[in-house]
C-alpha cells in the first residue's frame, strides 16, 4: 500500500495572497483540497500532510513543515507508516488520479518515478553575464513535476543529508539521484502547472471551473 506525503507547508510569497498559497481558495475550495481528492480517488488512503504551524487538516496526519521543502518532506516521512511514498506539492492542483496511478505503476526495478513534461522550447545554459554556453540537446529533456514516487527506504536516506543540500534541492529525485538511486520519467499532462503567481491560479482556476 502507498502512502502520500502532501507538502503544503510553504508561505506563497510569489501569489502573494495573504495566506498559506495551499490554503487559499481554489474554484470554491482550498487548494490543497484538489490535491487530496486526485490522491484518495487514486486508492491513497494514508496522507500526511505538511502544513504551516498553526494550520491542521481534516481526516490527514498533520505535521508543522520545515523552512525549506525538503525539510517539509523530511518531516512528513517521519510520520507516515510503512509503503511505497508518493510525494506531492499542493501547489499543483491540477494533478490527476490517472497520473498519481501511473506513476505509482511505473514504480518496478527502480528506485523513484517522476511525473514530467518533453520540453518544447530549446534550453541553453547560459553564464552570468548572459552569453550562452552551449545549447542543450533538446530531445533529452524533460521538465520535471510532481507526483514523485519513491522506495521509502531509499527516499529516507537520501534525505539524509546536511540542511544546505536539501536547501539547494529543487526536486525530491534529484537527492535520490545524488545518493545513487535510480529514477524514470512518466509522461505527465502539461495542464498539471504548479501555481506560483496569481497568473497561474487563474489558470487553474479556469480548468476547474
Ligand atoms: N513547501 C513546503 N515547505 C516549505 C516550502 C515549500 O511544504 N518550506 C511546499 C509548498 O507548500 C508547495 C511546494 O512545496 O506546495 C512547492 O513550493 P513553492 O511552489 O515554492 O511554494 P511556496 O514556497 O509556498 O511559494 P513561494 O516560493 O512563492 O513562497
Ligand atoms: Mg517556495
Amino acid at each position: 500500500m502507498a502512502v502520500a506525503l502532501l507538502v503544503a507547508a510553504g508561505s506563497g510569497e510569489r501569489l502573494g495572497a495573504g495566506r498559506p498559497k495551499a490554503f487559499v481558495v481554489l474554484a470554491g475550495r482550498p487548494m490543497l483540497e484538489w490535491s487530496l481528492e486526485a490522491l484518495r480517488t487514486a486508492g491513497i488512503e494514508d496522507i500526511v500532510v505538511a502544513a504551516p504551524p498553526g494550520h491542521e487538516v481534516a481526516g490527514c496526519v498533520t505535521v508543522p513543515g520545515g523552512a525549506t521543502r525538503s525539510e517539509s518532506v523530511r518531516a512528513a516521512l517521519a510520520a507516515a507508516p510503512p509503503g511505497d511514498v508518493v510525494v506531492h506539492d499542493a501547489a499543483r492542483p491540477l494533478v490527476t488520479e490517472d497520473l498519481v496511478r501511473e506513476c505509482l505503476a511505473a514504480l518496478l526495478g527502480v528506485d523513484g518515478v517522476v511525473a514530467a513534461v518533453p520540453v518544447s522550447d530549446t534550453i541553453k545554459e547560459v553564464y552570468p553575464d548572459g552569453t550562452v554556453a552551449r545549447t542543450l540537446e533538446r530531445s533529452r529533456l524533460w521538465a520535471v513535476q510532481t507526483p514523485q514516487v519513491f522506495r521509502a527506504e531509499m527516499l529516507r536516506r537520501s534525505l539524509d543529508v546536511e540542511e544546505s543540500v536539501l536547501a539547494a534541492a529543487t526536486d525530491d529525485a534529484s537527492l535520490v539521484e545524488a545518493a545513487g538511486g535510480s529514477v524514470r520519467v512518466v509522461e505527465a499532462p502539461p495542464e498539471n502547472i504548479k501555481v506560483t503567481t496569481a497568473a497561474d491560479l487563474a489558470r487553474a482556476e479556469a480548468a476547474l471551473c
